[in-house]
């Protein structure tokens, strides 16, 4: 029998997994109104607070008054300005291709770019956890799909030797898993990637601008940024802006720009987020961007560290994305909905985001936040966790 959608929503709200959008009202800093009261902000992707940095603001407005509001078309037809190639320019020599292609987001980067690399007879090997738009462009490619176990070298090297060589093999990954906070292994990626032959892409949405030395992310972190075929990253996070992108060499590019149909079908980035995105490039690159990238690393440790010593479950967190494993829907629900009493905006993850039964809260921190804020979100978890028996 066929649910009405009335049905459907009662379904999801039996079960703990119905969503609704709270809204937050004025700009994204650490603290924020949220339905009509200040709470600090615990959950956004803002990691270096660009969102709001003047020079981005800056940008955004001159390149308003230059060049107006709407790029007018996709970039196939007329929609491709200068500041489309300045800031894929500017993205290859951050990420050291030889040349980079944006798209209008990470979502329709991810399904843009798998679908066009991949096809009929061609098998992508993709981590269990990767981020659902990876697994909604494997879906669109309408190749061979293999889910390999989480961050499982062992399990994927079988599953590549058990898959003939016939078509094109991708391994996909995330580079900092999106709910978890976990880096890749990306050295064994690159050396299995280039035992069998394979081309490797790497979702950077949430290592680009935060990891490694310079913020080139997290395969400069681990040192083979080099090995990756396609890093793929987005604007909307660090960055603070908006859009995401692929860097890679120029026939791969090439190939993206005559393929991928997320690119070719859509109306370019408009050119206040061009210029404000390459704004926060310079700003990654610039010893302010070094400052705040070791102040999130700072911060990150400290909650971190005391999340655990109170008898938290992190979840193998290796970054600024700290989640606190729950368990289960509802739960996370309640922990979310005490923590908001007391001033602290988290959201609870729950499925189809995660898997069943690893429900958790995704604590992000920002390079805004004071280690004032992160004391009190420390002890708002402690006693929260308490009363709810998870510590
Ligand atoms: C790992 C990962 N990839 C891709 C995306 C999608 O990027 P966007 O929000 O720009 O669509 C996200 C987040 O939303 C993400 O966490």
């Amino acid at each position: 029998m066929t649910l009405t959608f009335r049905e459907e929503l009662e379904g999801l709200r039996a079960g703990g997994l119905y969503r609704h959008l709270s809204l937050v009202e004025g700009a994204q800093t650490d603290r924020v109104m949220l339905d009509g009261r200040e709470v600090l902000l615990l959950c956004s992707n803002n990691y270096l607070g660009l969102a709001t940095h003047p020079s981005l603001k800056k940008a955004a407005i001159r390149a308003v008054e230059l060049y107006g509001t709407g790029s007018g078309s996709a970039r196939l037809v007329s929609g491709n300005m200068e500041l489309h190639e300045a800031l894929e320019r500017r993205i290859a020599t951050f990420k050291g291709t030889e040349a980079a292609l944006l798209f209008n987001s990470g979502y329709a980067a991810n399904t843009g770019i798998i679908s066009a690399i991949a096809g009929k007879g061609d098998v992508i090997f993709s981590d269990r956890l990767n981020h659902a738009s990876i697994l909604d462009g494997s879906l669109l490619s309408r190749a061979k799909l293999v889910r390999y176990p989480h961050n499982d070298m062992v399990a994927l090297r079988r599953l590549l030797s058990e898959t003939g060589t016939v078509g094109r093999r991708l391994i996909v990954t995330d580079g900092v898993f999106s709910m978890d906070g976990d880096l890749a292994p990306l050295r064994d990626l690159v050396a299995l990637k280039r035992e069998f032959g394979t081309l490797l892409m790497v979702d950077d949405a949430h290592g680009t601008g935060i990891l490694g030395a310079t913020g080139r992310g997290s395969g400069e972190h681990l040192g083979v940024i080099a090995g990756i075929d396609i890093q793929m990253g987005t604007l909307g996070k660090a960055l603070g802006s908006f859009g995401a992108y692929a860097a890679a060499s120029r026939e791969i590019v090439e190939f993206l720009i005559n393929r991928a149909r997320s690119f070719i079908f859509s109306t370019s980035l408009p050119p206040a987020v061009l210029a404000a995105s390459l704004a926060a490039f310079d700003l990654v690159d610039s010893d302010e961007g070094a400052e705040l990238r070791e102040k999130l690393a700072c911060t990150t440790r400290l909650f971190r560290n005391a999340l655990n010593a109170a008898g938290f479950d992190t979840m193998g967190s290796a970054t600024q994305i700290v989640p606190v494993y729950v368990g289960g829907a509802r739960d996370v629900m309640e922990f979310s909905r005490m923590l908001l009493d007391d001033g602290i905006f988290v959201q609870g993850i729950r499925p189809p985001t995660v898997p069943p039964g690893s429900c958790r809260l995704r604590c992000t921190l920002t390079a805004t936040h004071e280690m004032r804020d992160i004391e009190r979100a420390i002890a708002a978890i402690t006693a929260a966790g308490k009363k709810l028996g998870i510590i």
